[in-house]
């Protein structure tokens, strides 16, 4: 705490939203007013907050400040700073991009936009001077885009991984630990709060996908969108095939991956991994978030924290605010992300990595050949098979069944889909073959 000085220059701050996360970005300003002047150097006053209902009880904050025109807002002159924590993706294009090309600097939390119209609104923030700053859209607390961006970028960065989306990591840690199946862990999920009504975005990996497009972008320099990230969710997932990874002292986790590849492309995707239980990131339990990165001189870096929730969030948002209050009381702009090396986003087909195979197979002598031929025939290399259980046929199959799991060396992904489908057609496969990513081996 501080004593403010008054002939400090005021910053005049609009938002955009004010409910989970904004009402406590809201809450923060005021209380931290004074600690705040202190560190920018500037009064940092919240002027105005659009909000969808202005009649609303908002408890600790100034009934004077609501308004319901959000587009009157961001036209404001008399503006320095737009927060924008509506959501949203298209009327929220139009409000963020208002507000930067009249040279009003923006912070915001909000993924999608940032995934669908990133390189279009950094584009005009470039043009006008206005900064735009988003570390809260990836990770809610944890200050990922910060290290990328600038930490980092004197190195040379190989790999980003994490955990980005907490509802997932929530249900799959409790499919892990009770034996829940997924439908009973989503129901946890929702019951505490962590999965919403309709949780589509989450479970289906579309919320993990636009934080991956961000990520890569930053990372590798280029221009990721959210539509290039290959994207599976998690709602196809069985207790089964929780049951297999655990025996196998592997732990499912749906990650968001990016990586050079040998090409010098970026392959940029989110789908379930399992990983080793040595692995950083398999000890990332309930909805926390956590993100392994690789670079080539720093090596190895873990950044793991509350990827949600109105405080962290807002944690994250008034870091950005206090940035592009010393930027705008300087009179510069914070560097805006570059796109210059302009990478092809990898075919998912052409992507490499390890996989792990389950199915069922009529037990008898020659099978397991056949099902090895398979793979040999497109010099997939096997690391190892396994019989992990033997059951009975199904009702009018006399011969009993065996299922084989086989981790394989890297191999691509179109030449595993091949082995795949091929298997499928096969007389002596029962059921469907189940597939799964392997990181972490290396
Ligand atoms: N919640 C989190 O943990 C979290 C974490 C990371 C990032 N984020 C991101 O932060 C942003 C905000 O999330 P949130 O959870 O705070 O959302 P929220 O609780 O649903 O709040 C949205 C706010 O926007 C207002 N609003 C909606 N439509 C509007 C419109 N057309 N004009 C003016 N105001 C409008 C709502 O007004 P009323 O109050 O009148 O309804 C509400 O105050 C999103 O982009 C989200 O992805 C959230």
């Amino acid at each position: 705490m501080t004593t403010a000085t008054p002939e400090l220059p005021t910053l005049r701050v609009g938002m955009l939203g004010c409910g989970t996360v904004g009402s406590q970005v809201a809450r923060i300003i005021t209380q931290q007013h004074d600690d705040l002047a202190a560190r920018t150097g500037a009064h940092v006053e919240l002027v105005a907050i659009a909000v969808r209902d202005a009649s609303k009880d908002r408890p600790g904050i100034d009934p004077a400040l609501f308004t319901q025109d959000a587009a009157g807002l961001v036209a404001r002159d008399d503006l320095d700073i737009i927060i924008e924590l509506i959501g949203g993706v298209e009327s929220t294009r139009e409000l963020v991009a208002t507000a930067l090309s009249r040279g009003t600097s923006v912070v915001t939390a909000n993924k999608a936009l940032l995934a669908a119209h990133g390189a279009e609104l950094t584009g005009i923030a470039n043009q006008t001077g206005a900064d735009l700053y988003y570390e809260a859209a990836v990770a809610g607390a944890i200050p990922i885009l910060r290290p990328l961006r600038e930490s980092l970028v004197g190195d040379e960065i190989t790999m980003v991984m994490g955990i980005v989306n907490g509802t997932t990591n929530y249900i799959l840690d409790q499919m892990t630990t009770t034996g829940a199946d997924f439908d009973d862990a989503l129901a946890q999920a929702q019951g505490l709060g962590y999965a919403e009504a309709d949780p589509t975005a989450d479970i289906e990996g579309h919320d993990a996908a636009a934080k991956a497009a961000i990520l890569a972008s930053l990372a590798f320099h280029t221009r990721v969108s959210g539509d290039q990230v290959f994207c599976e969710g998690i709602s196809h997932l069985t207790a089964a095939d929780i049951e297999a990874v655990t025996r196998l002292g592997f732990v499912l986790k749906l990650l968001a991956v990016a990586q050079l590849t040998p090409e010098d492309q970026v392959s940029v995707r989110v789908h379930p991994v399992i990983l080793p239980n040595s692995h950083p990131l398999s000890s990332v339990h309930g909805a926390y978030n956590a993100i392994f990165v690789e670079s080539r001189e720093a090596g190895r870096l873990m950044f793991m924290g509350p990827g949600a929730g109105g405080a962290p969030t807002a944690s994250a948002v008034m870091g950005d605010l206090v940035t592009v209050a010393r930027n705008r009381k300087r009179g510069v702009a914070g560097h805006a992300p570059s796109g210059y090396t302009d990478r092809v986003v990898a075919p998912m087909g052409g992507t490499e990595c390890l996989f792990y195979l389950r199915f069922d197979v009529d037990d008898k002598p020659g099978v397991l050949a056949q099902a090895a031929s398979v793979f040999s025939r497109r010099g997939v290399s096997l690391q190892t098979v396994s019989q992990i259980a033997k059951l009975e046929g199904p009702a009018g199959h006399e011969q009993p069944l065996a299922t084989l799991g086989i981790m394989t060396h890297e191999t691509q992904e179109q030449v595993i889909q091949e082995c795949v489908a091929e298997l499928q057609a096969e007389p002596f496969l029962h059921g469907e073959v189940r597939l799964l990513r392997v990181e972490g081996m290396a």
